[in-house]
């Protein structure tokens, strides 16, 4: 079977990394995060890290330019008979027409496109008790997904930190641009003839099947 290529598009919150981890252990696919790959940078504080901080920290979108970049470099590493769920790129229409330029050149098509339903009142409850590991880029809740020790992830055994933009006001403004960007996106997806929409509101196996199904489908 040829390799699958997975877009996961969604609201701040909406569960993207969480699914995005279920999913490339169980189909063996890589997950790319740009999310994951700023805070990545940053930790190693480089350039790319350091200019990406000063928009994520606001709430606001890398340029298009640095952040395809960033995606074309890190797909080009990867054998074309490895597959990839994409987290989080694109998240616009310039982004989006990059990424099928990316994708051929790389000798990849894109398989499906989901889209994660979610009200903002949700996202917000579920934001604001993340905690998150650096490292292993798994993400907990402190209520709905606490890790098995207190403040430690399971699988790396590091220390859980809250994410700098996940406070009220950054949340607010994520939530906006993701809102103002995302229907434009959706539309140029469904003319693809690629888009399904979950309902991401149940919990994380619910939302896990509802994937798998639109998946086979
Ligand atoms: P990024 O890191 O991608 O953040 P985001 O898009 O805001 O999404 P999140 O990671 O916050 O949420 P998620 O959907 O992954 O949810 P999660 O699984 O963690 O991007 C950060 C910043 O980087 C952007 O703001 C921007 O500045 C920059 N950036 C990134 N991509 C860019 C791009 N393409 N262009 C330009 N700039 C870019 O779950 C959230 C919480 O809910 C967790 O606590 C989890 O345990 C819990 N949870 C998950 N699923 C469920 C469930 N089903 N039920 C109950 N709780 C759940
Ligand atoms: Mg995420």
């Amino acid at each position: 079977m040829a390799e699958l290529n997975i877009l996961f598009i969604g609201a701040p919150g909406s569960g993207k990394g969480t699914q995005s981890f279920k999913l490339a252990q169980k189909k063996n696919l890589i997950h790319l995060s740009t999310g994951d790959l700023f805070r990545n940078n940053l930790k190693q504080e480089t350039d790319l890290g350091l200019l990406a901080k000063s928009y994520i920290d606001k709430g606001q979108l890398v340029p298009d330019s640095v952040t395809t970049d960033m995606v074309a470099d890190f797909v080009k590493k990867i054998s074309d008979k490895k597959g990839i769920v994409f987290d989080g790129f694109p998240r616009n229409l310039v982004q989006a027409k990059n990424f099928k330029k990316i994708l051929s050149g790389n000798n990849r098509i894109l398989n499906q496109v989901i889209f994660f339903k979610i009200s903002n009142q949700q996202v917000i409850a579920r934001l604001t008790g993340r905690l998150y590991a650096q490292k292993s880029g798994l993400v907990y809740h402190v209520k709905n997904n606490p890790p098995k020790k207190k403040g430690v992830c399971d699988v790396s055994g590091e220390t859980l930190i809250t994410r700098t933009d996940d406070n009220p006001e950054v949340i607010a403004e994520r939530l906006d641009i993701f809102h103002k960007n995302t229907e434009a996106l959706l539309n140029y997806y469904k003319k693809e003839n690629l888009l399904k929409t979950i309902d991401a509101f149940y919990s994380p196996n619910e939302v896990f099947n509802s994937i798998l199904k639109a998946l086979e489908s």
